[in-house]
């Protein structure tokens, strides 16, 4: 490191509270070789949140909504290059290149070391380093896992407040040699003396989103939205996590799931309560599905949400699956949200939220596309230009960005169910797994076992959304919509979910759903949304044993009358068939396509699963 390039000495004394030598060295270290103005070590407390929003709000980073509309709420625009997670830039550079997997970008990590220590000396300059402390999970619970990320974006120490546990207390749990992944986060935009900063900084040319997954260590350079940025959630919860749930197996322990899953329960008339996990891939439903309200006709059914995006899944002694939401925010999509659509979403966001990328109303509130039948007449769009419903339909520009968000506390959801955040987790009786398809998938089938069940989510795929950066619209595979998330080999991801089966006495059924088959002018067929309780009920009734399905090639699935239809007139015999058929040329196609995701990952695919495939392509074709 170039030392003369270094500040002049800054003060990077911790607080009294922090006793960990390993902490203040590697503090110390980071501040070394980034070299910002000034540390401040966060607390996490609400008065320190209201402050650096403030500050932001003078920056022009984040305006302040109308306190009458919106309490305590903002709103930030991010540089227009800077508006969702960037797959082709993140890595996971582990030692071997199969342990990463051919899903992942790789980099040998001596090589990458040498990359990211050339991009972050004095990557801070003329900006604060915020140490924020955090805990995934609830603190001390033995499935929790420390954070500690070193960030020059007070935008991030913010909505790490909404989306962890970020509190000085975990210096306490931490004492003086507990164990805490370390995350490095820099916006890649050092200010020159005298340089006046822009609302959003973040690095055009370089970026990086870089994951260790033997040394547990996250390194994020040149953006600052979202997954790129708020490492706790993808970096930590995910692809960090799901590497440590399957260490920890190869070492002779249990093993644990890190999920890309909401999790919600479900209570019957007669009070009877499940709780479900379902993974679908970004902006494909899981916040909608988490806070699903049922229809009128479901008189006495209740859904509850633990989780929206994250699921920690670890078997009980007592042979079950329990699982937690290591969050403690959401940070969902906006566009599409509304009082029709999700109405217990709309009611969290009344106040205390952070939105980015929304429009602007003259009154001071936030708009999206869809979260009103009518556009109000006149915005600001998410670049702050003047937008009109005439002139956003004649230059096809939309108000809000497609991949929009709001960031807002878990527990101001209406239906936040009473065990979200219960340290020993709840109990999974079903996993749900769902892609965009606007054919060939049917509405709902159910795995004949544990190793079908796993087939079916090995090769599951979607039509691709704005929620990352890229071509939108064309089926990419998703195993467990897990692509972009999986800290390692995603054939010995398979591998880990086939023998931690094996291990349990209660093995949750596994179910496959697609709200999104089209018709022949494109339109959703199936009403999705509070519908979706329809075969939200059929699931766990099959879990309970009470619920008639018939036999296909496939897998377990419902006839017409095997449905609850009360309420939803209209919805025909043709129609059902148009969402549960199963077309011969659709499932060639889709078996080929299984075959491709194989032969990829053919190094270490299980066996099971190639013989699965051979099985299916039989009885299809039988
Ligand atoms: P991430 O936060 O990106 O992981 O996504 P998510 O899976 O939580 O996505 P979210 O629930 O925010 O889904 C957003 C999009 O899915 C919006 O465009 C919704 O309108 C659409 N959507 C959600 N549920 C349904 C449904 O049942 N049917 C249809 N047709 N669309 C749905
Ligand atoms: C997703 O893309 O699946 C998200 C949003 O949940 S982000 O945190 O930006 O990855
Ligand atoms: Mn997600």
């Amino acid at each position: 490191m170039n030392r003369s390039h270094a500040p002049a000495a800054i003060d990077i004394s911790a607080p009294s509270s922090v006793l960990h030598l390993g902490v203040k060295e590697w503090v110390a270290r980071i501040a070394a070789l980034t070299k910002p103005e000034r540390v401040y070590w966060c607390d996490g407390s609400q008065a320190e949140y209201d402050r650096l929003c403030e500050e932001m709000v003078q920056a022009g980073t984040l305006r302040k909504l109308n306190p009458a509309l919106r309490p305590n709420s903002y709103l930030a625009w991010s540089d227009p290059t800077d508006v969702a997670r960037m797959e082709d830039r993140t890595f996971i550079c582990s030692e071997l290149k199969e342990h990463a997997g051919p899903t992942n970008n790789w980099m040998p990590p001596a090589e990458m070391r040498g990359t990211l220590h050339h991009l972050f000396d004095g990557c801070m300059r003329g900006r604060t380093m915020y140490v924020v402390p955090f805990s995934m999970g609830p603190l001390g619970s033995h499935i929790a896992q420390i954070g500690i990320e070193l960030t020059d974006s007070p935008y991030v120490a913010v909505s790490m407040k909404v989306m962890t546990r970020m509190t000085s207390k975990v210096w306490d749990i931490l004492g003086r040699n507990g164990e805490f992944v370390p995350c490095i986060h820099s916006l890649g935009a050092p200010l020159g003396k005298g340089q006046k900063d822009v609302p959003w900084p973040c690095n055009k040319d370089q970026k990086y989103i870089v994951h260790f997954p033997e040394t547990r260590e996250i390194w994020s350079f040149g953006s600052g939205y979202g997954g790129n940025a708020l490492l706790g959630k993808k970096c930590l919860a995910l692809r960090i996590a799901s590497a440590m749930g399957r260490q920890e197996m190869e070492a002779g322990g249990d093993g644990w799931l890190a999920e890309h899953m909401l999790i919600l329960g479900v209570t019957s008339p007669e009070g009877k309560k499940s709780f479900v996990s379902a993974a679908f891939p970004s902006a494909c439903g899981k916040t909608n599905f988490a806070m699903l309200v049922p229809p009128p006709a479901f008189a006495g059914w209740k859904v509850t949400t633990v989780g929206d995006d994250i699921a920690w899944i670890k078997p009980g002694k007592d042979g079950r699956l329990y699982a937690i939401n290591p969050e403690a925010g959401f940070f969902g999509v906006a566009p599409g949200t509304s009082d029709k659509s999700n109405p217990n979403c709309m009611a969290s966001l009344k106040a205390n939220v952070i939105f980015t990328n929304v429009a602007l109303t003259p009154e001071g509130d936030v708009w999206w596309e869809g979260m009103t039948d009518t556009p109000p007449a006149e915005l600001l769009d998410w670049q702050g230009q003047p937008w009109t419903p005439e002139t956003g339909k004649a230059e096809g520009r939309k108000a809000a960005h497609p991949n929009s968000r709001f960031t807002v506390p878990a527990s101001q959801c209406p239906c936040i169910d009473p065990d979200w955040e219960n340290p020993q987790g709840v109990p999974i009786s079903a996993f749900i797994f769902g892609g965009r398809r606007s054919n060939t998938m049917p509405l709902v089938a159910e795995a004949f076992s544990w190793t079908d069940g796993v087939y079916m989510a090995a090769t599951m795929g979607s039509e691709t959304t704005a929620a990352a950066t890229g071509k939108v619209g064309v089926v990419r595979r998703d195993p467990f919509a897990m692509i972009p998330f999986c800290g390692y080999n995603m054939a010995d991801y398979f591998s880990h979910w086939l023998k931690l089966g094996k291990h349990l006495t209660h093995r949750p059924h596994i179910f496959c759903v697609n709200w999104f088959r089209t018709d022949a002018n494109g339109k959703f067929i199936w009403p999705g949304f509070g519908d979706n309780m329809r075969v939200l009920k059929w699931i766990v009734d099959r879990c309970d044993g009470h619920a008639h399905a018939v036999e296909t090639p496939i897998g377990w699935v419902p006839e017409f009358d095997d449905l609850e239809w009360k309420g939803l007139d209209g919805f025909s015999h043709e129609k059902f068939k148009a969402i549960t058929a199963i077309h011969i040329e659709d499932w060639a196609a889709e078996l080929f396509a299984h075959d491709e995701l194989f032969n990829t990952l053919k190094f270490s695919l299980p066996r099971e699963l190639a013989l699965r495939r051979e099985l299916l392509q039989l009885t299809l074709t039988s």
